[in-house]
């Protein structure tokens, strides 16, 4: 089976974005060995610490940010840094060529029930001069390479720098990702969607709408018997996206009227976005494809729709309406 180093040296990515890869990759490895210790090395729970998002932080959120950001500052292709759980962009290395954007743990609520957790990360070109916010607040078409590694049953590393999406499984004795699926690819129809259901209230028309159409089945407009998944991680939830098809969204909601979406844009939907259009699916907010967005903030959130083509297009379909 082929390696990472030989997948990357094929796709002739550049010497500086496959050590930067590398380092992601490397680290990865230990957030997967730390994650398995779980409570036998006392890392389970929560602090009493709050991020910047107003979410508290669990121990492992804090350790695995403190991993990638050591991890990151120690490679010379690496710009800066920006992450779900940094309130601001840090300054890395002045001569590098990238800026990194992650989500060290996300599914953060699976933690304690030892479910599905991953690292999402989106690779962007550095900009001339001081880094500032401004720097990373590029669309995402511009990300140079995006991925996430899964911390399941296996630990998997999806990959993209443009050239499809790799899937790699890392070898729990040699310690080695290894090329496991060379070409994930979407199937463009689908019977299984994903949302967090106790929302519904909270939704917007076209969205109530949609969902109540997939939920009457064969005698609704659909004429399909919908099969339903949330695993309340969106690594898990892209994951089967990517590989067996689906619906995944976390649309707009009233909630909380002054934070009316959950996702972030730079380190979630940005990343997650790319992968799934290199698999040939597609990702919209409802009203724009996400990775048109035009970011205004390095902790902006949004509203996320992704995954089979045509069922994304129906879905947008609702959007078109007036209700
Ligand atoms: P994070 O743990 O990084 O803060 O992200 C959690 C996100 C995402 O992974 C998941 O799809 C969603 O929150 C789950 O939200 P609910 O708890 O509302 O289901
Ligand atoms: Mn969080
Ligand atoms: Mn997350
Ligand atoms: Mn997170």
């Amino acid at each position: 089976m082929q390696t990472l180093a030989q997948t990357l040296k094929q796709q002739a990515t550049s010497d500086s974005l496959t050590q930067l890869i590398f380092t992601l990759a490397e680290t990865s490895k230990a957030i997967s060995k730390a994650v398995r210790h779980g409570a036998l090395a006392g890392l389970l729970g929560a602090t009493e610490q709050e991020n910047v998002q107003g979410e508290t932080q669990k121990k492992l959120d804090i350790i695995t940010n403190d991993m990638l950001k050591g991890a990151l500052k120690g490679d010379n292709s690496v710009h800066g840094l920006a992450s779900e759980e940094e309130d601001d962009v840090v300054a890395v290395n002045q001569g590098g060529e990238y800026l990194v954007c992650f989500d060290p743990l996300d599914g953060s609520s699976n933690i304690d029930i030892n479910s599905l957790v991953g690292t999402i990360f989106s690779v962007l070109p550095a900009v001339e001069g001081e880094l500032t916010e401004q720097s990373f607040l590029q669309s995402g078409r511009n990300q140079v390479a995006a991925g996430y590694v899964l911390y399941g049953p296996s630990t998997m590393l999806a990959l993209t720098t443009g050239h499809g999406v790799q899937l790699y499984t890392l070898h729990p004795e040699t310690d080695e990702f290894l090329l496991t699926d060379a070409n994930m690819s979407i199937p463009k129809d689908t019977a299984e969607f994903a949302i967090n259901m106790s929302n519904q209230r909270f939704w917007e028309a076209p969205m109530q709408t949609y969902i109540a159409d997939l939920l009457l089945g064969k005698i609704g407009p659909r004429e399909k018997a919908f099969n339903m998944r949330w695993i309340a991680a969106m690594v898990g939830d892209v994951h089967r996206v990517l590989s067996r098809g689906g619906i995944f969204t976390y649309p707009t909601d009233n909630k909380n009227p002054l934070k009316p979406y959950k996702l972030r844009l730079m380190y979630e939907a940005n990343p997650m976005a790319l992968l799934v259009e290199q698999a040939g699916g597609k990702a919209s907010t409802g009203y724009e494809n996400i990775l048109d967005i035009d970011p205004q903030e390095i902790h902006q959130r949004v509203a996320v729709i992704l995954g089979s083509a045509n069922e994304v297009d129906t879905c947008l379909s609702y959007h078109d309406i007036d209700y």
